[in-house]
């Protein structure tokens, strides 16, 4: 089955083409990405409206530059599928109002999906056999989600996070100390030089036996440690937030102040790891996982992926971990075609809208 697939859910304009043969072997044809990041960087984050002005400019080319590098016509392709939901409203019209024509104008079958299935279903690119029932754990900057999968017509949501998402911690925290979105890969990169133990931030329903997280609290409580010991920080929160858009902090600071900043940002990306590994393992533990699927743009974080590895590695179950490749964690259009392709559903053209609250059923 070769499906084109469109994904357009928050700035990136994202189509691929894959050919599924069965759910062991999905071979991807093209993967093509186009983003409007070096725009956001000079505002510090997404601004949707210009976001999705970028891409209904960028749509219809990436589109074609998928066929291209596929080597395929529209008459190969079997069906076309696109995100729905969640995300930015007109991001999302722009990727479902392409997908929508197209599937009228060529004849071809529409495959709705579920940005979040799309994430889980990147661990299925390529040739993979994944034993079920599995845990995944999605962690991006918008969700942060612990699903059961017994089969993929059975997936069972377990639990997320009441506030904000792991990913938007990593986001806010660089914000705060003059980096933009992404956020994330920066103070992973930071703390690569600090001591991960320096600072013991809280853990919030680190104890609960629930399979809920919560990151507010430790967003707030990486603030106030930072303003302790930058006062350059020590602005209103309006200023603290346009602080970006004038010099990253580190390059204010002396080598003492450095490693200090160093120390921070290894400790605050040690405590996020580690509450997702003990409800993740809570998880396997508590429905006899026979593995465990990491996905989601913080899935390309090294230190998760190498720690969760570990704790795998050491546990009692020992049960293997999959995690795709890092370009396929953070948002790419050859997931959506993944997911569609588990996906019983099919939309009519006429009347398929987007919807920028899904979730998950
Ligand atoms: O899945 P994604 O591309 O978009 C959403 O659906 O949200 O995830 C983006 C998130 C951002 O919060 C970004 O900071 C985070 O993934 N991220 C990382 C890393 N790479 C991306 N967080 C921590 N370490 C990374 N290496
Ligand atoms: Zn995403």
């Amino acid at each position: 089955m070769k499906i084109l697939s469109i994904e357009t859910s928050c700035d990136e304009t994202g189509a691929a083409i894959l050919d599924a043969k069965s759910e062991h072997e999905i071979i991807l044809l093209a993967n093509i990405l186009a983003t409007s990041m070096e725009v956001h960087a000079t505002t510090g984050g997404v601004i949707p409206e210009i976001a999705a002005r970028h891409q209904s400019n960028y749509m219809l080319p990436v589109v074609w530059d998928a066929l291209q590098t596929a080597k395929l016509k529209p008459e190969d392709l079997d069906a076309i599928a696109v995100t729905y939901g969640p995300g930015l409203i007109g991001s999302l019209l722009v990727g479902v109002e392409t997908a929508k024509t197209l599937s009228y104008i060529w004849n071809k079958q529409l495959i709705p999906v579920n940005h979040l299935f799309g994430h889980l279903y990147a661990n299925w690119i390529g040739e993979k056999y994944i034993p079920l029932p599995a845990v995944a754990l999605i962690v991006s900057g918008g969700h942060t989600d612990l699903l059961l999968l017994k089969s993929h017509e059975d997936i069972t949501f377990l639990g997320g996070t009441r506030d904000d998402a792991a990913g938007e911690c990593f986001d806010k925290s660089a914000r705060l100390l003059g980096y933009a979105y992404p956020g994330g890969p920066k103070i992973a990169q930071l703390a690569q030089q600090g001591d991960e133990n320096a600072f013991v931030f809280p853990r919030p329903l680190i104890g609960s036996h629930d399979y809920d997280f919560s990151f507010s609290g430790l967003k707030t409580a990486f603030l106030n440690e930072t303003r302790k010991y930058f006062p350059l920080l020590r602005k209103t929160t309006t200023q603290a937030h346009v602080g970006w858009q004038e010099v990253a902090l580190e390059s204010q600071l002396s080598e003492r102040e450095k490693q200090t900043l160093y120390d921070l940002c290894a400790s605050l990306e040690k405590t996020i790891v580690s509450v997702l590994i003990k409800k993740t393992l809570q998880a396997v533990e508590t429905f006899g996982a026979q593995a465990v699927i990491l996905s989601g743009g913080v899935a390309a974080n090294e230190k998760l992926r190498e720690t969760l590895l570990e704790t795998l590695e050491k546990s009692a179950t020992n049960i293997p971990l999959f995690v795709p490749e890092k370009f396929l964690c953070t948002d790419n259009a050859a997931m959506i075609g993944a997911a569609a392709y588990f996906t019983k559903e099919r939309a009519g053209w006429q009347t398929l809208t987007a919807n920028p609250e899904l979730y998950f059923d």
